[in-house]
């Protein structure tokens, strides 16, 4: 029987109190929406919906690079509502369909498939999902008969003090039979409190009808939904302990899981050694044998095995070959490439910058637009001086040259292979290879001065 799928992602949010709509919201590095997408799509369904309405924009831009129909609601009426605009999108469409809040971004793909495999087993024709949880605030109830058999769903906002008391809520997920859910949707009414289209009202219908209807449980962690910044909060600390899960139990040690914070798409090596307070996102790729110690922010960037990171450095959009240390307090921007070997020691940026292999930049430096050889020595306090208020201009320094402490290279500008630059220089012109340059003030020492300054002194005194 064909599969499809609708996430349901109009909503506006208003719980968030927030210019977003939580579905852009990031959740360990990606919006919430995709997250939710992602499960839907490992599913493989014949096709994949997602009702759109208020900033739709923004959730299609989240989601550009992920195949799925953008059906928009309008006037966001009511989840029954926005199931309906899938049912005018798709009038052919046949077999069975699957709803998901676009809010339930912990679902598991285990989780749906087990559902989605009892209701074909049972020959339901609507599923759902249920959970009991310790706080039920905000979430439909399931209310039940005397016996225990199922008998309609009521919102919070609807729901009397005994109704509110109910642990079992609703999660928002659904399979349907589409002939039926065609059958049923029309009559679901918005005579409520806030004269919306429930969705969760079908329950009702469908038993009235006297269908065939699956409830079945799933764990309060997996359905949790996202309406204010306290569930998403909390989510975030659930999917990122699975995370942290994962990658131990693929052989990374954590030094305090509490305090790794690792985002969705991040991968690891083994032996990778992550101490407290690191913080992983992006697409950032760490290699295997890395090590990482604390207070490190690292976005974006590819980390090949063996590197040491030391504490408190920035990485955005960089790069570092194997065996490379870094830190403590460096900071590399976007376009560092740090070559094998390379040394990168306290108090230097890079920027837009290629450091050759072996090559060291131990202390205090600033080096952007730079094009650097191997095994070059850059000296302490060296400088590239790669903006003259308008334009940005290239430094070159090619392999074996040993900038000495305190260089300002005025660029643009080239060193050539293995020059020396004395230290204190400030380097406005090319250095020809195996040269010496030296640029700075000459030294005058006038000998005796203090002495004579002194006596002046006295006698002006008196
Ligand atoms: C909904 C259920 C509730 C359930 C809970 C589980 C309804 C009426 N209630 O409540 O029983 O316990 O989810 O998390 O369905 N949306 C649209 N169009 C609309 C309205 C909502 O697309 O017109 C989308 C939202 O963007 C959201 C989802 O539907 O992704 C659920 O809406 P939301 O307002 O979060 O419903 P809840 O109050 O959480
Ligand atoms: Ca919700």
């Amino acid at each position: 029987m064909d599969l499809h799928i609708c996430i349901l992602a109009a909503g506006q949010s208003k719980r968030m109190k927030s210019k977003l709509s939580k579905m852009i919201h990031p959740l360990c590095g990606k919006p919430v929406i995709a997250h939710v997408y992602k499960v839907a799509s490992d599913l493989n369904a014949k096709t994949l919906a997602i009702v759109v309405g208020f900033q739709r924009d923004q959730i299609m831009d989240a989601l550009a690079e992920n195949p799925a129909d953008f059906l928009v609601q309008a006037e966001q009426l009511g989840t029954a509502h926005a199931v309906g605009v899938f049912l005018n999108h798709s009038p052919q469409a046949q077999g069975k369909l699957l709803v998901m809040n676009g809010d339930t971004p912990l679902l598991r793909k285990s989780v749906l498939e087990g559902m989605l495999m009892a209701h074909e087993q049972q020959k339901a024709q609507l599923s759902l999902l249920t959970a009991e949880i310790p706080d039920p605030t905000g979430y439909g109830r399931i209310v039940r008969d005397g016996r225990g058999l199922l008998e309609r769903i009521v919102e919070e906002a609807d729901a009397t003090e005994d109704e509110r008391a109910i642990h079992e809520i609703n999660a928002g997920i659904y399979v349907f039979d589409l002939a039926k859910l065609r059958q049923w949707l029309p009559k679901v009414q918005n005579s409520n409190r806030q004269h919306e289209y429930y969705l969760p009202d079908i329950l009702a219908v469908a038993l009235a009808e006297k269908a065939t209807i699956l409830a079945l449980k799933a764990a309060a962690e997996d359905i949790a939904g996202i309406n204010t910044r306290a569930e998403l909060a909390a989510a975030t600390k659930t999917m990122r302990a699975r995370i942290n899960e994962h990658w131990m139990l693929s052989g990374v040690t954590l030094q305090d899981p509490n305090t790794a914070y690792i985002d969705a798409d991040v991968r690891i090596g083994t032996d990778a050694v992550i101490h407290p307070n690191v913080y992983l996102e992006g697409s950032t790729m760490i290699g295997s044998d890395v090590t990482i110690y604390p207070g490190c922010r690292i976005s974006d960037s590819y980390i090949e095995s063996g590197c040491v990171i030391y504490e408190n450095c920035s990485l955005d959009s960089a790069q570092l070959e194997a065996d490379v240390k870094i830190g403590p307090f460096a900071r590399l921007r976007p376009g560092s490439i740090v070559a094998k070997n390379a040394r990168i020691g306290n108090f230097v940026e890079l920027k837009k910058t290629v450091l050759g292999e072996g090559s060291k930049a131990n202390h205090l430096a600033y080096l952007g637009d730079a094009t650097i050889g191997k095994g070059v020595n850059i000296g302490a306090g060296t400088i590239t001086c790669n903006y003259d208020g308008e334009h940005k201009f290239p430094t070159v320094i090619e392999d074996g040259v040993f900038v000495g402490s305190d260089t300002q290279l005025v660029a643009p500008v080239t060193v050539g292979k293995d020059a020396y630059i004395a230290a204190g220089s400030s380097i406005t012109e090319d250095v020809p290879a195996g040269s010496l340059a030296i640029a700075r003030g000459r030294q005058v020492n006038k000998q005796g001065w203090v002495g004579k300054k002194k006596k002046t002194a006295k006698k002006n005194e008196k």
